[in-house]
């Protein structure tokens, strides 16, 4: 019995703020579409280009099983927040949101508060949310890894309910694995993920526990992938700089249908 929350695997391609022209935004999803379309049986792929790159990517993805999603919102919906976007602005060709990313965090100091906020501002308009939490490398080298992580993932889904168990995704990210070349080892990503079960299991009950989905995320690329997608407990990746490749991205997508089409 897979102990994972859905049967597909989830891969989310992180562009973060690249790529700095329209057209390439355009080619790379063209890139990897005839990947992403062969695995839809087993792998659930969204895309996460900047803002701007949002409205040309729906319009190549359409009629595609493709997901598309943004990088961040903010919690109101309209109003008086120069420079900020709503959820209720990115529903009609969005179905995901990542918000609490450890760039925002750490680089524009993003509080657990205001990654509530947004998580539930998200779910709340109808969207689903990756909510990503990690340990800084101080952390992780003095062992308060668990202890940094337990807490950011109470206060980060202090608003969030049994109900919106489906439509949460939890990244782990170690901010020292993030663009760093040294992923975690996936033992340490797998107690990790063992433990955020755990905790969101407390806060929301076991039974709609069960179907939050926990994602592994910091270099993640071809050749280390299948370390991560083949764990039990492990419900995907959150791909960063690999996903702005297409070859690469579509090898992580090729290795990750092939994990899960043998279950
Ligand atoms: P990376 O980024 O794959 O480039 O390490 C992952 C992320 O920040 O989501």
């Amino acid at each position: 019995m897979p102990q994972q929350a859905t049967e597909k695997a989830l891969l989310a391609a992180n562009w973060k703020m690249n790529p700095v022209d329209g057209g390439e935004a355009v080619d790379l999803v063209r890139g990897v579409m005839p990947a992403i379309t062969a695995a839809t049986e087993s792998v659930e792929v969204a895309l996460f280009p900047p803002f701007p790159w949002l409205l040309g990517v729906a319009e190549v993805l359409e009629g595609s099983s493709i997901e598309l999603g943004a990088q961040d919102c903010f919690w109101e919906i309209s109003g008086a927040y120069t420079g900020e976007v709503s959820p209720a602005m990115l529903k009609g060709w969005c179905q995901w949101v990542i918000v609490g990313h450890s760039e925002r965090r750490v680089i524009l100091g993003e509080t657990d508060d205001m990654v509530a906020r947004k998580a539930a501002a998200v779910l709340t308009n109808g969207l689903s949310v990756i909510v990503c939490v990690g340990e800084l490398e101080d952390h992780y080298d003095a062992g308060r890894s668990d202890e940094i992580v337990t807490a950011q993932v109470k206060a980060s889904l202090a608003n969030c309910s049994a109900d919106d168990s489906s439509r949460l995704v939890i990244a782990y990210e170690p901010v020292w694995a993030i663009g760093s070349g040294k992923n975690a080892d996936p033992e340490h990503a797998y107690k990790t993920m063992r433990l955020i079960r755990r905790v969101v299991s407390e806060l929301i009950g076991a039974g709609a526990a069960r179907k939050v989905r926990v994602l592994y995320g910091g270099s993640v690329n071809a050749a280390n992938v299948e370390s991560y997608v083949e764990l039990p407990l492990c419900d995907g990746c959150l791909v960063g700089g690999a996903s702005l490749k297409a070859e690469e991205f579509a090898k992580i997508v090729k290795v990750t249908s092939e994990v899960y089409g043998h279950r």
